[in-house]
């Protein structure tokens, strides 16, 4: 999976909103730079780097030597890996290190790391002193491709996926892809489910290209710099046009509203990752469709066959321990998917699909008919 480290020129996808706006910059092997940026950026702010226990023995000296050889003074705060971190305790933690390292309102946050530590440390910078600035340097292929741009930041709660939490944009985000190089190829490809969503709900011909060239994203060529560009352009365009989600970016969570579910069934643990609840949800949102008469089933199909060619699971039963707890009844998946934030007046708001690449966002579905859904999927698991 690892193609040589040289460094590409970078392309930079501007987020455009107003004088919060900022650059997503994406290359391979582009981290050393980030000390030369942030110095240009914030002259003379001190940095606190939160990082996890993983992404640190990776790549945290490389980031550390990079400010400092910008003359940037450093502090670390490193969380245990996982969704573990995105909790209560772990937004405590992280704001007291912040406090304790005396990072002021002219001081820099960066999130070291995948969309546990963005959500994070983006979260922390949104409250701690009221509000500071913060970098997003993200290192998997979810991070890059969406949950580092666009501003929003959270936590758990045992009730729910990101049900507390802020929009507070970063300042610049910085994705080196060669840094994907040193993920699992698990991790790899349930990244690779959020940038097939942006073919699924936007981009036709960008959905065929991917299914000609995923394998080439994988090994790391400029297919790879190309589908993160591609996917960081149709996030921010959708994010300047609506940056709270009062319409259109409800679209970027095509594949979540089921997603979410299955990942509280699953008790965010590594029987099921982010970006596998997303294509599994993705498959689930595009068959709801079309059984409610709005895609055709050639469609699904295209979509079932391309995300299993990446790897990635698309049935109920794909998921580890299937049949335990929680993901064999429809009435409990319905009561996961009640606790979702695009939940607006006891009435579930969908993402669902007319073709690949054309995306709607609806609240016109009935609860029993979603019920009726997933109880049919789930005999038909049975039978
Ligand atoms: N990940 C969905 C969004 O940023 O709106």
């Amino acid at each position: 999976m690892t193609a040589p480290l040289k460094t590409s020129d970078p392309i930079t996808v501007d987020v455009a909103l107003g004088d919060r706006s900022y650059d997503i910059v994406i290359g391979r092997g582009i981290l050393p730079s980030l000390g030369e940026r942030i110095a240009a950026l914030r002259p003379g702010a001190r940095v606190a780097i939160v990082t996890d226990e993983y992404v640190a023995t990776h790549w945290l000296r490389r980031t550390e030597a990079s400010l400092q050889g910008a003359g940037i003074a450093t502090s670390r705060i490193v969380v245990d890996e996982g969704e573990v971190s995105k909790s209560y305790e772990g937004i405590e933690f992280v704001c007291e290190e912040l406090i304790a390292a005396k990072i002021e309102r002219n001081d820099l946050v960066i999130a070291l790391g995948g969309g546990v530590v963005g959500d994070l440390a983006g979260f922390a910078a949104a409250i701690v002193r009221r509000g500071v600035d913060f970098v997003q340097v993200p290192t998997s292929l979810l991070a890059q491709v969406d949950s580092s741009v666009g501003g929003k930041t959270g936590i758990n709660s045992p009730q729910g996926k990101n049900l507390i939490g802020a929009f507070h944009q970063p300042i610049l985000v910085v994705a080196d892809t060669a840094v994907l190089d040193t993920l699992s190829p698990r991790q790899f490809r349930a990244g690779y489910a959020e940038v097939a969503k942006y073919g699924l709900l936007g981009d036709e011909a960008f959905f065929a290209w991917l299914e000609t060239n995923h394998a080439e994203i994988v090994k790391g060529g400029a297919a790879r710099e190309h589908a993160i560009a591609a996917s960081c352009r149709a996030k921010a365009a959708i994010v300047a046009r609506d940056e709270r989600e009062t319409g259109e970016r409800a679209l970027l969570n095509l594949g979540h509203t089921f997603g979410h579910a299955l990942e509280t069934a699953t008790g965010f643990s590594d029987r099921l990752y982010h970006g596998e609840g997303v294509s599994i949800g993705m498959v689930l949102a595009a068959e709801l469709s079309c059984g409610l008469g709005m895609i055709a089933e050639t469609d699904v199909s295209r979509i079932r066959r391309h995300l299993a060619a990446a790897g990635l699971p698309t049935r109920l039963q794909d998921i580890a321990g299937f049949g335990q707890e929680g993901l064999t009844d429809a009435d409990g998946l319905m009561a996961l998917m009640a606790q979702d934030k695009k939940v607006k007046r006891g009435r579930l708001t969908f993402i669902l699909l007319k073709a690949i690449g054309r995306a709607v966002v609806t609240s016109d579905v009935e609860p029993a008919t979603v019920r009726d859904f997933l109880a049919g999927k789930l005999a038909d698991v049975r039978a």
